[in-house]
């Protein structure tokens, strides 16, 4: 007679984003089939007791393969960075695939999902980067592409060559009010950083720290403040990414006030570092280069409080990853010479989890459940991974299991990413995701790979629930 599930996951302590129990998990066919005390025999067995069996992590703000600028090459492909995402207790990640300039969106979406397919450890989907707004991207591409299931795409108020005017912002969020889309934005005002890039350089102030001085708090809230505003005027909902700091949480407190649907996010980097890591040690301090730039020990509480009081529906990891001592990386050869070159971005799919585990669950500042909410669930309903973010009957079998007495100390060797280095180089954690499982498949079984290249597939997205 054949056993009644494929794997059952026994004994463990599941969470959900509403509830903490213990139980068994009953699997079949790669999805969640049984919940309960004492299920019968599975083909595959875990025990899990002592251990915390979560949704598996969704990033849903990840970047792979990703063009970077003339001479600069992104650390990770989507293998590398998959198999790094897995291993921090990822079983599905979403990249952003750009649109370069004069690229239609279809184009750009082939290219990427040709780097995708047969080379995913997670499964995975696209947001659009929408660079280039023309009429027919707009009227046709965009629209024709949501129905196909990529129902989110971001647009830039920073960074020469991608930034969009307000106008085109708008006319881009129009095409989300018209579909049902999500516009996911980055806030920081570009023509004001170049005002103070150009100040910093006429004072042959060049050091990788001037990166975060170039890009102060007003320069993220006033956009913050607009994007809020261009989303009010559209009447759309919005996602505010990587948001850094207090005066830009306050925003989206305001906006929501006025009834607006904002959906706030948030990344390790604006919880662990501070702009005094780009000071580093000769040019040391380029490793900690990203936009918007770690702030300070207030800011870092105020992302605290807003994960603990809800402001932050979803932690992310924005991992960008780019070597450090490369001429392809963060030391090329202009980086060398001028902050202003240094390639924006740090790795973290692999460390997000972990961090925010030992940091803010075994801290207390947040529990269980919220943490399984932030890593998980919201990303699912956000951006309409309908079978995933959940331990319920039903769910892809997408699973991750914590041993919350785990001691690591985070070291770039022990990690799985394309990067020469770990922007959280030494920090101590506890509680790490010891076994993985993917659609039913168990991809990481006691820290060592069991899983495959090719395992983790696309998934096309539904409209989001927000
Ligand atoms: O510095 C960063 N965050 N680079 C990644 C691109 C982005 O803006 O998300
Ligand atoms: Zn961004
Ligand atoms: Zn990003």
């Amino acid at each position: 007679m054949s056993a009644a599930f494929d794997l059952v996951i026994r004994g463990g302590t599941v969470a959900t984003a509403s509830d903490t129990f213990l139980a068994d998990v009953g699997i079949r066919d790669g999805r969640i089939v049984q919940i309960g005390e004492t299920l019968p025999a599975g083909a595959e067995e875990i025990d899990a007791r002592g251990r915390f069996v979560l949704p598996g992590g969704i990033d849903s703000h990840v970047h792979l393969s990703q063009p970077s600028g003339e001479g600069i090459v992104m650390a990770d492909d989507f293998e590398s960075g998959t198999r790094s995402a897995l291993f921090g207790g990822n079983t599905t990640v979403l990249p952003f695939c750009l649109q370069e300039k004069g690229q239609s969106l279809r184009e750009a979406l082939t290219a990427y999902h040709a780097l995708a397919e047969g080379n995913c450890y997670t499964d995975h989907s696209f947001h659009m980067i929408i660079s280039d707004p023309t009429a027919s991207v707009l009227g046709q591409e965009l629209p024709a592409l949501v129905a196909d299931g990529y129902t989110s795409f971001k647009v830039f108020m920073t960074y020469e060559g991608l930034r969009l005017n307000d106008a085109q912002i708008l006319e881009t969020m129009d095409v989300a009010r018209r579909t049902g889309a999500l516009v996911m934005v980055h806030c920081e005002n570009e023509d004001a950083i170049r005002y103070l890039i150009g100040r910093h350089e006429a004072d042959g102030d060049v050091a990788p720290r001037a990166h975060a001085t170039t890009r102060p708090i007003v320069v993220e809230r006033e956009a913050t403040h607009r994007a809020l505003s261009l989303a009010e005027v559209v009447d759309v909902p919005v996602v505010i990414v990587h948001v850094s700091n207090g005066p830009a949480i306050d925003e989206i407190r305001a906006a929501r006030a006025r009834g607006r649907k904002v959906i706030g996010e948030t990344c390790p980097q604006y919880l662990m570092l501070t702009a005094d890591d780009l000071e580093g040690m000769d040019w040391e301090g380029a490793k900690f280069v990203c936009s918007p730039p770690p702030r300070d020990a207030a800011s870092q509480e105020d992302c605290w409080r807003g994960l603990e009081t809800g402001v932050f529906d979803i932690f992310s990891s924005d991992h960008c990853p780019f070597r450090y001592d490369d001429p392809a990386g963060k030391l090329n050869p202009k980086g060398k010479m001028s902050f202003r070159h240094i390639p924006n971005g740090i790795p973290g799919v692999e460390t997000r989890l972990p961090i925010l585990f030992s940091e803010g669950v075994m801290k207390g500042r947040i529990d269980l459940s919220r943490f399984v909410a932030l890593t998980a669930t919201n990303h699912a309903k956000v951006y309409g991974l309908e079978r995933k973010g959940r331990v319920a009957v039903g769910m892809d079998a997408d699973i991750a299991i914590w041993d919350p007495e785990a001691r690591r100390t985070i070291r770039h060797a022990d990690l799985h990413d394309g990067a020469d280095y770990s922007p959280y180089e030494g920090i101590e954690i506890q509680g790490w995701p010891t076994t993985v499982v993917l659609g039913g498949k168990v991809m990481v079984q006691d820290g060592e790979l069991t899983g495959t290249k090719g395992d983790g597939r696309y998934r096309a997205r539904a409209l989001p629930k927000v």
